[in-house]
């Protein structure tokens, strides 16, 4: 006997995927909003290069600034020299002749120009004859080099005559200029290097969205051969890492559905057995398990079309009386009522199926279905007495069909009866052996011939 636990209504909705592909495929990833968000692999992508994108064009940015400052640094010396070189042509003479009062003319000629902080003129001996700075006058620099200034560009010219040296002209150039054309650069570039950095940022998560999506293709055909949905190949015939990924990925799909359809034979082949078992232990059920799946497959369709898988409601037509090969011939070929202990003996039949298929892991739930094909609606039946939405669907819907088809094709105990008399023999079970809406269904198909039309389909003459 199966356990009790076998009957779980909650298990009665019949569904299409293997047990182990539907654990598979309701893991949890936890896939809000903000997990995809920070998670992703485009996002990542997208943000490790911006981030290098952002240290590139500040780099670039402070070499711009750094090279900018050194042209304008060398610029302001020549100009500087360039002043001093003037200084001492105009001031050759005056110190040749060492009039002092015309020092003063040579120098503020020069401290007058834009940028010019200070300008003198000393003696070959350091000594300043004339600066611009009146308190600096008299000062002694040291030979062969100019004191530092903080923050000003220096450049000097020797005073000769004959080659002998007789003075020296200094220029002092503020480099405030070079900070004001280095803030003006800086403030200059910094709206295009937005621009362009924002548009190199987009153009990333844009690229990274293009290379990512042929992960998130695969990634979706993974997802659904775990969930046990249709095997689907995967277009990709990049020559990279993920194109031969998903080379492999396609391999193994092809694999899958060659092994999948060599189960399904073999499954096909197995029931096959088992029907022909049945076939040869009770000869009056040939044809009738053929047109028991086919009406309850109508049935089916037309009461749950979004929640049935039809395999297995066919299925567990076909095998729904397989229990019958555990039953003893003379019971089942008997001419005549049973007795009560023969009937009691009949009554294991579904358990006996149910036992029989449960190896069976294919075939899914068929077995639960089989064992309760005998359950009235009224909770009357057998083998566990089951009531109303307590008995699977399917159950339901092969306790009505079986009903119907033994009751119109020929039995060891009694002659097939009329349609008519087997139609009323139905609505009287209505509620009480037979699910209501289900007898409702059968007889709208009836009027809509579809029951004849499998009646001819699967011929009488099958049955002895
Ligand atoms: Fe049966």
């Amino acid at each position: 006997m199966l356990k009790d636990n076998l009957v779980n209504p909650e298990e009665h909705r019949l569904v299409s995927k293997p047990l182990f592909l539907r654990e598979f495929g309701e893991q949890s990833r936890g896939n809000g909003f903000w997990s995809q968000f920070t998670f992703s692999l485009r996002w990542k992508v997208a943000l490790s290069f911006s981030v290098l994108l952002l240290i590139v064009t500040a780099l670039l940015f402070l070499a711009f600034l750094r090279y900018e400052k050194i042209f304008l640094i060398q610029e302001s010396r020549k100009r500087a020299q360039s002043m001093a070189r003037n200084m001492v042509i105009n001031a050759r003479d005056p110190l040749l002749s060492k009039d002092d009062l015309r020092f003063g003319p040579v120098i503020e000629s020069v401290s007058q120009d834009e940028g010019v902080r200070f300008a003198y003129l000393m003696n070959h001996q350091g000594e300043v004859l004339y600066h611009s700075d009146p308190e600096r006058t008299g000062e002694v620099m040291i030979q062969g080099a100019l004191p530092p200034e903080n923050g000003i560009i220096q450049a000097s010219a020797p005073i000769q005559v004959e080659d002998v040296l007789v003075g020296t002209a200094v220029v002092g150039l503020g480099m405030e200029h070079i900070d004001q054309a280095m803030l003006q650069t800086a403030t200059g570039l910094l709206l295009p290097l937005g621009l362009g950095a924002g548009a190199g940022v987009l153009g990333i998560i844009l690229l990274a969205g293009l290379h990512v999506n042929r992960i998130k293709r695969l990634e979706g055909a993974v997802q659904a051969l775990g969930a046990g949905e249709e095997l689907v190949q995967v277009e990709d015939n990049g020559i990279d890492e993920v194109g031969r990924l998903s080379k492999h990925f396609n391999d193994m799909v092809c694999q899958l559905k060659t092994a999948r359809e060599q189960n399904e034979r073999n499954l096909r082949e197995t029931i096959r057995a088992l029907a022909t078992a049945v076939e040869a232990k009770d000869a009056y059920t040939r044809g009738h398990c053929e047109r028991v799946a086919r009406i309850s497959l109508a049935i089916g369709k037309r009461v749950q079309p979004e929640k049935m898988d039809w395999s297995e409601l066919e299925l567990s037509g076909i095998l729904h009386d397989v229990g019958k090969i555990g039953v003893r011939a003379g019971i089942l070929g008997k001419i005549g009522p049973l007795t009560q202990e023969e009937y009691e003996g009949m009554q294991h039949h579904p358990d006996i199926g149910a036992m029989i298929l449960s190896p069976i892991s294919s075939l899914g739930t068929v077995g639960l279905y089989v064992r309760h094909h005998h359950e009235n609606f009224d909770g009357s039946g057998y083998p566990a007495g089951l009531k109303e939405d307590e008995i699977p669907m399917a159950s339901r819907i092969i306790r009505l069909v079986d009903s119907f088809d033994a009751m119109t094709t020929n039995r060891p105990y009694r002659h097939a009866l009329p349609k008519e008399e087997a139609f009323e023999r139905i609505s009287e079970g209505r509620g009480r052996q037979f699910d209501p809406a289900l007898v409702d269904v059968f007889f709208q198909l009836e009027a809509e011939g579809h029951i004849e039309n499998i009646f001819e389909e699967v011929k009488l003459s099958d049955a002895v």
